[in-house]
């Protein structure tokens, strides 16, 4: 798109239109993000750079983009929001032309007063260094024309490049273009596939060695991250109560979804930590069923709520299952206390040094036996079939975030059992559209956990008396939309 001189004239007043007054104060600060690289630092080898690309823009449709969403390990390591960015983090200090010393670069997109009055502030170069800390930070155009000697290096670290990265033509330092700058300064193979072949063709250039060091650093949260955490998974409980308080038959899947994202909204949750999960009856047998499209729940039936809010980048991840009229039936009640025996036996082993899949054989024990008592299970053969997912899986900057597969103090995790009966299934009918997910959110101790997720209940006696309890919805409508014809 071209603008008139007069209104470029006219942005040009806008002088100051980086600085925000308005943005919280209660982000993840930049030592924070500093000492997280010194920590990534001291993980790698000698002779050795990392190297961390930002997300990319994705399109929606036509010229319409997604929210954008940074890279969960770009943002631990830079706290930069922004895209068309990259990381150097250099295991040995560097001298630059001008015999200054270094260990770390950010390349970031440039003020621009027009682009930032139709998408939004950027820091630039300088609110880089002043905001985040970087001692060297440089608009992304410098790129280029920066001179570092990648084949002096024992290793490049970096992620395979993803390949959703589009070129635009009219910017000659978007994110294509800076992995298109950085392939020819480290001289990629572009013909072989780094990933098929075992060893790259180029000895320096390691594509596998930052994922497992950015897990291991991930995956034990730090005193800020913990607080961040505990804020989404308090909002996210909030939504669950508030749904508890206002369910009625009737109400269609996407209003009790709103109901919950009004409550993250309320509390400032910037987005969700995936698209959320709302399936009444036998749409809760979908586990991942994003749809939440049906207009009326009925009376009988369980509605299976997985939603996260996510807090400053951090992402809550629980599942509620109650019933529609505020009292679960019999079948709804036996299979409800089974998943949740289940639950109670993986927390029971809820501590440092248990392998995370050993949570999924435990509750996977308690499910089986308990589904042939019932007389659902009639073989060997249909174990699982009811019940096929792992429990424990890390949250943090990703919803399943990074982190090892034993569990280790201050490890934030789910234990998420569930059963899940379709229609038409071999068993009664009377169980047919029976769907229980309950997931809880922890934070693992030195000995144990804490559960964090206690505010929305979770028994059936605790369930049923949150929903007598009144809801700020009571009496709240909306008019009726004009119907045509
Ligand atoms: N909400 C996705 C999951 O529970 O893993
Ligand atoms: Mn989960
Ligand atoms: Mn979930």
């Amino acid at each position: 798109m071209r603008y008139p001189l007069s209104i470029a004239c006219f942005l040009i007043a806008f002088a100051g239109f980086g600085q925000n007054s308005d943005l919280p104060s209660d982000f993840l600060n930049k030592g924070f993000h500093k000492e997280r690289r010194q920590k990534l630092r001291e993980t790698l080898p000698p002779n050795s750079v990392a190297v961390l690309f930002a997300n990319p823009v994705r399109n929606r449709a036509n010229d319409v983009d997604f929210v954008y969403h940074q890279d969960p390990d770009f943002y631990y390591l830079t706290g930069y929001k922004e895209p068309d960015a990259v990381l150097f983090v250099f295991k040995e200090k560097q001298t630059a032309a001008n015999k200054s010393s270094y260990d770390e670069i950010l390349f970031v997109q440039p003020r621009n007063e027009l682009r930032e009055m139709w998408t939004g502030r950027r820091l630039g170069d300088a609110g880089v260094k002043d905001v985040l800390g970087f001692e060297q930070a440089f608009n992304n155009t410098e790129f280029k024309r920066y001179n570092i000697d990648f084949e002096k290096f024992d290793k490049i670290l970096f992620f395979d490049f993803k390949n959703d990265v589009r070129d635009n033509p009219r910017d000659s330092s978007d994110l294509y273009d800076l992995i298109s700058q950085f392939k020819m300064k480290v001289k990629y193979p572009e013909k072989s596939s780094l990933t098929l072949t075992p060893e790259p063709q180029k000895q320096n250039l390691d594509v596998k060695g930052l994922a497992e060091a950015m897990a291991s650093l991930r995956g034990i949260k730090t005193k800020e991250e913990i607080e961040m955490i505990k804020r989404a998974v308090q909002i996210s409980c909030v939504g669950q109560v508030e749904v508890m308080k206002a369910m009625k038959p009737g109400m269609s899947e996407r209003e009790i979804q709103g109901i919950h994202e009004f409550v993250f909204k309320k509390y400032q949750a910037e987005d969700l930590g995936y698209p959320s999960i709302v399936g009444a009856g036998h749409n809760g047998c979908i586990l991942h069923y994003i749809d939440n499209y049906k207009p009326n729940i009925t009376s009988k039936e369980l509605i299976l709520m997985d939603l996260g809010a996510e807090f400053h980048g951090y992402s809550a991840d629980i599942t509620r299952t109650i019933p529609v009229n505020g009292k679960f039936s019999q079948e709804q009640k036996q299979i409800y206390e089974l998943v949740l025996k289940a639950q109670e036996e993986a927390m029971k082993i809820c501590k440092p040094g248990t392998p995370r899949q050993q949570l999924t054989i435990v509750c996977r024990e308690v499910i089986n036996k308990g589904l042939f008592e019932l007389g659902i299970l009639k073989s060997e053969t249909e174990k699982h079939m009811y019940f096929p997912h792992g429990v424990c899986h890390h949250i943090g900057l990703d919803v399943h975030d990074r982190g090892g597969p034993n569990l280790e103090e201050n490890n934030t995790v789910t234990i998420e059992p569930g059963i899940y009966i379709p229609d038409n299934s071999p068993c009664d009918k009377k169980w047919w559209g029976i769907a229980v997910r309950i997931e809880d959110d922890y934070l693992l101790t030195k000995d144990g956990y804490e559960h964090l997720s206690t505010f929305a209940p979770r028994t059936v006696k605790d369930i049923e008396a949150m929903m007598k309890m009144p809801s700020a919805l009571d009496g709240f409508t909306l008019p009726d939309l004009e119907k045509k014809n």
